[in-house]
């Protein structure tokens, strides 16, 4: 039998899937059990970190620990609503709420009635019905409250802090993922940062009857974001800034699932070392290699010598993976202006400055760019999101390891320039020709 059938790859690289074994990040986890047993919390999380970092992994395992706890969760990914506006955000809230305490209430009453009181598709509707009533009254509270979004959506939380009390809630969390997406946008006078930050802060002082916590998951700049928002924004924040993992976590990472499939596979224990190696400690690399070598050990009949991982299949795949959306909607000048930051060598700092890569820029020819023309270059892919601002006037990727990726871009698409300028053997030639003159 195909031992593929028998053997399911464990490894899940991919946004927010949760891995096999979810290594560190032990400080943050009970660091959040910590606050959410104190008697009247007020410490909101931010949590920040690269793409692939396990932002949102380490998001879901809070969710499980707050929900065991009793807590109702309240959230969602702002990804896609990268142009939210006050109304927006609040009906984006209005709506997260009244499902959660839909969830929540439905739980409530099967855990009461036992679970054989409704079929499971009366279940769902009644649950449907439950969520519609619930929006409209927050709604309701929300159009009739006086004031600013602001001050509407700070009686909607006062309310649906007592209906949670009604339920014997302990308290309400804001989760809110990519909340970069956040940002105020002062030009056309939108605040929804604020307006959040306002909400949750002015609920923490009146001590409303449950407590409610704020946590925005999203890129480094984030946290400028936050700063630049309100003065005093730092201290209403535990910041967690998720680094990659130790050595000692990425070898549990990879090697727990790992030995559960050893036999019938076998890596030796210098291929896993090499593999260790090969994620530098980024959670994603650790799924994406993980499975990229159960799949190669499964190809190659259960064992493989130690040179013979990773395939060039396998860089490739790592290549158009995490980052290949995003490089495939650059354009050439861009990928030009990449080539010369990727190009800084391995000791370069993490940070470039438009004047830097200018100056560097100079050494290219062609490609050669002014400080404006760089500082373009860099706000258009910062919207493409290859690179993001950490500080005033300076830039880093979003995605680790992105240099080497652009690199192995750039010559493997030279390597095919090259193949079409090259005259082709004459024997290809000559069966081309055949192959024409079949054709007319
Ligand atoms: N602590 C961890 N141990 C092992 N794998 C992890 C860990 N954290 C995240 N991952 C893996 O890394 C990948 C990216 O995680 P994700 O939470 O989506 O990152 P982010 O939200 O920071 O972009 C996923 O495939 C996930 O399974
Ligand atoms: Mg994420």
């Amino acid at each position: 039998m195909d031992r593929r059938k028998l053997l399911e790859n464990p490894y899940r690289p991919g946004a927010g899937h949760i891995p096999p074994f979810l290594a560190g990040r032990i400080d943050e986890q009970e660091f959040f059990k910590r606050v959410i047993r104190q008697d009247n919390p007020t410490d909101n999380i931010l949590i920040t970190g690269l793409r692939g970092f396990g932002k949102t992994v380490l998001l879901s395992s809070l969710r499980a620990a707050a929900e065991q706890d009793g807590w109702l969760w309240v959230g969602n990914d702002l990804s896609e609503s990268a142009s939210l506006t006050e109304e927006r955000l609040a009906l984006r809230i209005l709506t997260d709420l009244s499902q959660a305490m839909a969830n929540r209430f439905a739980s409530i009453e099967s855990g009461l009635a036992g679970s054989s009181v409704h079929a499971p598709h009366e279940a769902d509707e009644q649950r449907a019905s439950d969520e519609q009533q619930l929006f409209e009254t927050l709604k309701g509270c929300y159009e009739t409250s006086p004031g600013l979004p602001s001050d509407r959506l700070k009686s909607v939380m006062s309310r649906a802090s007592s209906m949670a009390a009604r339920a014997r809630v302990p308290g309400i969390i804001l989760a809110y993922d990519e909340a970069q997406c956040l940002c105020d946008h002062a030009e056309r006078n939108e605040f929804p940062m604020s307006m959040l930050l306002d909400t949750v802060a002015s609920g923490q002082k009146k001590a409303t009857v449950v407590p409610c916590l704020l946590i925005l998951c999203g890129l480094p700049h984030l946290l400028n974001a936050l700063t630049e928002t309100r003065t005093y924004t730092e201290r209403m924040f535990h910041v967690m800034r998720l680094d990659r993992l130790s050595r000692d976590d990425t070898w549990a990472a990879l090697t727990r699932p790992l030995s559960r499939m050893m036999p019938p596979l076998y890596a030796s224990p210098k291929l896993i070392a090499k593999v260790v190696d090969l994620t530098n400690g980024y959670p994603y690399f650790i799924q994406f290699f993980g499975k990229e070598l159960v799949e190669q050990l499964l190809r190659n009949g259960g064992t493989l010598g130690d040179d013979e991982f990773p395939s060039t299949e396998t860089l490739d795949h790592l290549d158009s993976g995490l980052f290949g959306a995003r490089w495939n909607n650059t354009t050439n000048k861009q990928r030009d202006f990449l080539r010369i930051v990727a190009s800084r060598g391995q000791y370069a700092a993490a940070e470039f400055s438009a004047q830097e890569v200018s100056t560097l820029s100079k050494n290219y020819g062609d490609s050669e760019v002014s400080n404006a023309q760089a500082t373009q270059l860099l706000q258009a892919l910062c919207e493409r999101g290859i690179v993001y601002r950490t500080r005033h006037g300076f830039y880093a990727f979003t995605v680790p390891m992105s240099d080497e990726m652009i690199l192995r871009r750039l010559q493997s698409e030279e390597e095919v320039v090259k193949s079409w300028q090259e005259p082709p053997p004459p024997k290809t030639l000559r069966k081309k020709a055949t192959s024409w003159l079949w054709f007319t």
